[in-house]
Order: C-alpha cells, then structure tokens, then sequence
C-alpha cells in the first residue's frame, strides 16, 4: 500500500482501551491520542485545532461533535464514533461535507439490554434504597421500615405483567427477550419495526398511547431523534398507570426530566430507573432527592468486553475510512456518491 495512505493520520480524542490501541497499531497509521493524564476529554477548542491535522476523527460515543468541529477540517475522511448511538455528532454537516460516520452496534446490544434489565429490577424492588438503609446501619429488624416493591413477575395474585418497550431495535429485541422468564406480556412500539414486531413471537404491537397506558414497566430503547426528543413528557407521563415504572437506557433527552421529577414527585408514576440524562453528567434540580428513583452514570454498555470489542470496532472503521476503503457500520453511506467525498 501507498506509503501515503498508510500515514494518514488518527486523532482518537479520548482515552482508548488498549484492544483497540492495538488495532491502529497494527494498522500502522500515524495516530495521535488526545486526553488528559486521567482521560479527561479535550476541551472544544482543544479538539478543533487537533482535528485540522487529523484524517480521521474517532471521538467517545458521549463526546460532542458539533458543527464547528467538523467545519474545521472539511477534508476529514470519516468520523468513527465509539458507541452506537451518534447524536453526539452533527452528521448533517458531515453529509454536507462528504464526511462518513461509523458507530459500534452489535457488539453492545446484550450487554445494554442486561443493564436495562438489571436497572427494571433494581427500580420495582428498591434495591439500592434497600442497600443504602443496611449500609447506613438503619436496619433494626422486624418491624421498621419495609422496602415494598412492584412484581415482575407474576406475583402472589398471579397477575402477570405488561412491559411496553419503545424502541424495537437490536436493544429493544435484547431486552423482550430477558421478559421471557418472567412471563410478561409484551408490547412494542416502533414505526420503523412494526413488522418485525408482528413477526416475533409473544410481542404485540401497540400505539404510542395505548402502550403507555397498559404497560407497568415502559423501556426506552430509542435513539436521540428531532422526534424522540421529550417523546416522555408531562402528557405521556400522564397516561401512564400509577403503580408504572420508567426505565431510561437510551439517551436522556427523550425524557423531559423536569416533567418527570413532577410526576415522581406527585406519584403520577411509582418510580424511575435512569442510566442517561438530559445534560449528563447534571442531573435536573430535584431528582436526587427522590426515594423512587435509581440513577446509574451512564453505564449501559459498560463491560470490559464489551467496551473492548466497541473499541475494536470504532478503530477497524477508523483504519478503513483512513484507508478510503467502505467501513463496516457506515451511518451515512450516500455520502460515498457524493462528489465532496469523491473529490478527496
Ligand atoms: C457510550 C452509548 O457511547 O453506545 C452508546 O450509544 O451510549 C455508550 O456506549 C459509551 O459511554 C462510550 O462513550
């Protein structure tokens, strides 16, 4: 190969497992690291002027990659994000420069599915209150305080349980299928897999509405769209039943979090498992104060394998996009026609 083309130049702008380290190693790509000594991202000023010199941009899945960024060097040859989902990055503007942009999915879906199961359980039995009342030395026995959750199962009435999943993706699939040992009823909503929905057995499709007033647990397993933004709002929360409990593991901006810590407040709905947030890392004034809520830092996807493997790949798109070549999880493929790209 071109001894050109081999030197084509990586910027990873975070701190890089070594799995994937070892990808771009072998790729024998010029590549710069750009983080602090403790993996702090760079700062936006920092990242524009590192990007100017860069080829290849591979930026963290919650790192910003606003238009300014991407304005800064129109000759970049691809963005590969670490992480599924890439409404960190502006990749309007990307099209518009004939930039293509990767993400990681696959590698992650059973890992975040499981995150978003073990966060449903943690909710309806208060474990970590519970957990906090032990570690505190507040537990005096028989008695005193009583952590009463919500079923999953069944329950003592043999009253199975509704789980209303938004989002019928590879995530949304991952997490129906763990509903199976806890013999729930399952329904979905989905405009875009309302037919896959129909073809999988024991989910039943429903309306955005109707699912949210039948189910007891509503998942959201959607990505950050201009139409998924507050898709949970004060009207959603509303319809739901009161005894219903939310699990956010898609991003925060689909939920209207000052709307939900009113409805937590009021006990419009009886509780909320949150992994992101709307302005991560702050949290909405009020929700930390909340008995009925869980709050993990947005850590759906991360296992060691797991985030090794998305490493991986974010650094194989990376190579390949340096390289010219088609990467493998390409976003935006039209731009491979596009003459901006063609001209590069
Ligand atoms: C983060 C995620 O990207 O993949 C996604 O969409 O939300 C996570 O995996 C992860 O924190 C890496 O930045």
């Amino acid at each position: 190969m071109e001894d050109s083309i081999m030197k084509r130049k990586i910027l990873v702008s975070w701190a890089m497992l070594e799995r994937g380290k070892e990808v771009l190693k072998k790729s024998k790509s010029e590549v710069r690291y750009l983080h602090g000594p403790k993996g702090e991202l760079p700062t936006l000023k920092e990242l524009i002027q590192a990007v100017r010199q860069a080829d290849v941009l591979v930026p963290r899945g919650t790192q910003p990659v606003p238009q300014e960024v991407i304005l800064s060097n129109p000759n970049l040859l691809g963005i590969a994000n670490y992480g599924v989902g890439y409404d960190n990055i502006d990749v309007a503007t990307a099209n518009k420069l004939g930039i293509p942009v990767t993400n990681t999915p696959g590698v992650l879906t059973e890992t975040t599915a499981d995150l978003a199961w073990a966060l449903l359980m943690a909710t309806a039995r208060k474990i970590p209150q519970a957990r906090d009342f032990v570690l505190s030395g507040q537990w005096k026995g028989p008695g005193g305080k009583v952590f009463m959750g919500q079923d999953i199962g069944p329950g003592g009435s043999n009253k199975p349980k509704t789980l209303g999943i938004i989002g019928f993706g590879r995530i949304g699939q991952a997490v129906m299928r763990r509903s199976r040992g806890f013999k729930m009823k399952v329904v979905a909503f989905d405009p875009l897999m309302k037919e896959m929905t129909g073809k999988t057995r024991g989910v039943e499709y429903r309306e955005f509405a109707q699912l949210l007033k039948e189910s007891d647990f509503v998942t959201l397993h959607c990505p950050l769209t201009k139409e998924t933004h507050h898709l949970i709002g004060q009207r959603e929360l509303d319809l739901m039943k009161p005894t219903s409990i939310l699990i956010n593991t898609s991003r925060g901006p689909v939920v209207d979090e000052g709307a939900l810590v009113t409805a937590l407040k009021k006990g419009r709905i009886a509780g909320a498992g949150m992994d992101v947030y709307e302005k991560e890392p702050k949290l909405t004034p009020g929700l930390l104060n909340l008995e009925n809520v869980v709050l993990l830092p947005h850590i759906g996807s991360a296992t060691q394998d797991t985030r090794e493997q998305m490493a991986v790949v974010a650094a194989r798109n990376a190579v390949a996009m340096a390289r010219g070549k088609k990467p493998l999880n390409i976003i935006n493929p039209e731009v491979f026609q596009s003459t901006k790209y063609l001209q590069k």
